[in-house]
Order: C-alpha cells, then sequence, then structure tokens
C-alpha cells in the first residue's frame, strides 16, 4: 500500500498565521469503497478562506476543523481508481479533496473537468471557485451597468484580477486598488483597467480613488475590507452598491474592525450593501465556465497564476498569499514528476 501525503493543522493560529501552525505526515491510501474513487491531487488550492476555517467553525457549509485534522481545500487531480459509474479512471476531477497527495472520496461529490478547454490548474482558478466568485458576484449581485464606476479591491489578486475584467467587459469604467508598483503596472497593462492605485503607497486612499475617479463611485467590489470602507463610502454616488466578497485585512486580526460609518451617505444615496458567497451557486458553475471561457478565448480575459512546487510548500504559499506576495491564483503544484 503506498504512502499518501498530508498537511494538518497543528496548532491554531494566534494573528498572523505560521509554519508552526501547520504539520507535514504520511498516512496510508485508503482504497475506494462503492461509490468512491481515489484521486491523485495534481495541484491544490490555497485560499484566504482557509485563516478563517483554521480558527474553527466560522462558514456555514463547511464542517469546523480541528486540530489535527488535514487541512481543507479545493484541489484537482486524476483518477486512479474508481469503484462509480459517475467517474471513470484516468478522469480529471475537482472538488475539497484537502491538502494531501491523494484522497478517496465519494465519486458525486466532485466535479469534472473538461482538460480540453484549458490547463486543468484553471479549475482552481479562473475557471474555478475564484473565478465564479468574480462572475457571479459581479453579473448578479454588483451588476453594474455599462459607462459606472467600479472600484475592485485587492485587484491583482485571483478574485479581484477576474471581478475587475469582467466589470470592464461589461463596459464600465475600472480601477483597481493593489499593493506594489509591479502589481498596480499589472492593472492597467494586462489586465487593461482605467487606472491602479497602489494602496501601500498611497499617501490617502480616499484622495487617490477622488483623482481615479472623476465621476464618484457606483459600484465597489471589496475584497479586503479596513481602511477601503472609509475611502470608498466617502465617495460614493447615487445607487453606490458596496459588495462585500471579502475582508482579507481583518483575517489575521484580534482586535474588531470599525463597524459601519458614514450610514447617512447610505440613506441620501439610495446605497446598498451586501455580502454574498460563491457557495450558492455552485449548482450554476456549468452556467459561468461556459461565459468565462470564451471570454479566455477571445482573449477579453486574461489569468495569472503563482505556482509553489511540492506539498510541503503549501504551508508557505498559504503565509505568502496573505502577506500579497501572489499576483493571480496562488497554487500548489503536488504531482511534481
Ligand atoms: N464571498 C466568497 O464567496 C469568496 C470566495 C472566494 C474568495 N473570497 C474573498 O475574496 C478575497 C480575495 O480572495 P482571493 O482568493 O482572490 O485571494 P487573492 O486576492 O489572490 O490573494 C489575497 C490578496 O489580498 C491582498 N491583501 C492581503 N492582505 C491585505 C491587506 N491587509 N490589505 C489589502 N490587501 C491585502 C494581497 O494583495 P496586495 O498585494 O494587493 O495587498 C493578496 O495578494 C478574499 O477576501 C477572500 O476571502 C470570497
Amino acid at each position: 500500500m503506498n504512502d499518501c501525503q498530508q498537511v494538518f493543522l497543528a496548532a491554531r493560529p494566534e494573528g498572523f498565521p505560521k509554519l508552526k501552525d501547520f504539520g507535514l505526515r504520511k498516512a496510508s491510501l485508503r482504497e475506494p469503497d462503492a461509490d468512491e474513487i481515489l484521486v491523485e491531487i495534481e495541484f491544490l488550492s490555497v485560499d484566504p478562506y482557509m485563516r478563517g476555517h483554521m480558527q474553527g467553525g466560522i462558514y456555514r457549509t463547511m464542517k469546523p476543523l480541528e486540530i489535527g485534522d488535514t487541512l481543507y481545500g479545493g484541489a484537482v487531480g486524476r483518477v486512479l481508481r474508481s469503484r462509480s459509474p459517475l467517474v471513470a479512471e484516468g478522469e480529471v476531477v475537482e472538488g475539497y479533496l484537502g491538502w494531501q497527495s491523494h484522497a478517496t472520496v465519494r465519486a458525486d461529490s466532485v466535479r469534472k473537468i473538461d482538460a480540453t478547454l484549458a490547463p486543468i490548474s484553471t479549475a482552481l482558478g479562473i475557471l474555478g471557485m475564484p473565478g465564479m466568485t468574480a462572475y457571479f458576484g459581479m453579473t448578479e449581485v454588483a451588476k453594474p451597468r455599462a459607462g459606472e464606476t467600479v472600484v475592485v479591491s485587492a485587484a491583482a489578486g485571483a478574485v479581484g484580477s477576474t471581478a475587475a475584467q469582467i466589470a470592464r467587459i461589461l463596459g464600465c469604467r475600472v480601477v483597481g486598488i493593489a499593493g506594489g508598483t509591479t502589481k498596480t503596472r499589472h492593472l492597467t497593462e494586462d489586465l487593461r483597467l482605467h487606472a491602479g492605485i497602489d494602496y501601500k503607497a498611497a499617501p490617502d486612499l480616499h484622495e487617490a480613488l477622488v483623482a481615479a475617479c472623476p465621476d464618484k463611485i457606483d459600484v465597489y467590489f471589496d475584497n479586503v475590507g479596513g481602511d477601503t470602507y472609509d475611502a470608498t463610502t466617502r465617495w460614493m454616488n447615487y445607487g453606490f452598491r458596496y459588495i462585500i466578497c471579502g475582508s482579507i485585512a481583518e483575517y489575521s486580526s484580534e482586535e474588531a474592525g470599525i463597524g459601519p460609518r458614514h450610514l447617512k451617505r447610505f440613506e441620501v444615496n439610495r446605497a446598498r450593501m451586501q455580502g454574498f458567497g460563491v457557495a450558492e451557486y455552485r449548482p450554476r458553475y456549468n452556467e459561468g465556465i461556459a461565459q468565462m471561457a470564451k471570454w479566455l478565448n477571445s482573449g477579453e480575459l486574461h489569468y495569472r497564476e503563482s505556482i509553489s512546487d511540492g506539498l510541503e510548500t503549501a504551508p508557505n504559499a498559504f503565509i505568502e498569499m496573505l502577506q500579497g506576495k501572489n499576483t493571480g491564483k496562488q497554487l500548489v503544484r503536488v504531482k511534481t514528476s
């Protein structure tokens, strides 16, 4: 019986996660029972939500993570053995397979990937959960109209880069916020946004937004939270939508963030603030993927991946993603040979 390598939760992080919060171990491969498949994982996804998950049960749709559990996470891989009529050996599947080299799971818990559409790693990025977050978050929740001004934070990341480009494709003026000059150049040169703001260098984020958004802001697609709340809501237009996709600036903070302010502006501008989760859209992924694949093939959508090699590098890749070292989707290549 072969071994399976796993990354497990060694300790709940205090503040910013550290390498000692993770452990690496070997376990025996479990052969599939009836209706199960054994998958050899090729890529795994490193996502900000893992930070909350490491803390315990904050997500309604996920089982709370206990100390000693294998890290939960999206992954894509090839089926080595199948005892299900749903999935054949050799097929490529995506699912919450965990931070490990192999997974034995129910065949009906995975999504089959069309490996001819794009490289299979995209099933974790632009044609996967982050891409679907951007697609449904922008087209169904934010619903920007052509000519409106849309601001997106963490705009060089997996969700933000895609959400911002979708708004550009829909005919909006799009301003991205990201950290550093290389990332802000990427926003205008590769993603073709109208302007990019380097929040780390801007002396005053609000003033930078005023300069970049002469017609004020109609939609703020927020991946970050924190200081961006004040900076954007002080420059809202009538009918403003504040879409809460994520709040990464607050995930490792032990202090409570400031509550919503400037509420009078929400009243007079008939503004809306709304959170959403991609989990509810999972049954509609095929629809989103079909549209995104068209935009990818026509060259309207650009994507980047930051890839770290080897399962043992996953904890460091996760920490570095939280520090903003990634551009585009952060992945770990598990099968390196
Ligand atoms: N609602 C949903 O269903 C859903 C689904 C997926 C993801 N999300 C959320 O979407 C957001 C982006 O996720 P992702 O997977 O696409 O990650 P990502 O943007 O690829 O990576 C995270 C990025 O966040 C930025 N960041 C980190 N700390 C920051 C801080 N203190 N202030 C400002 N920016 C900071 C960094 O970019 P810079 O270098 O630019 O700082 C980093 O590259 C996260 O908040 C995540 O929780 C929500």
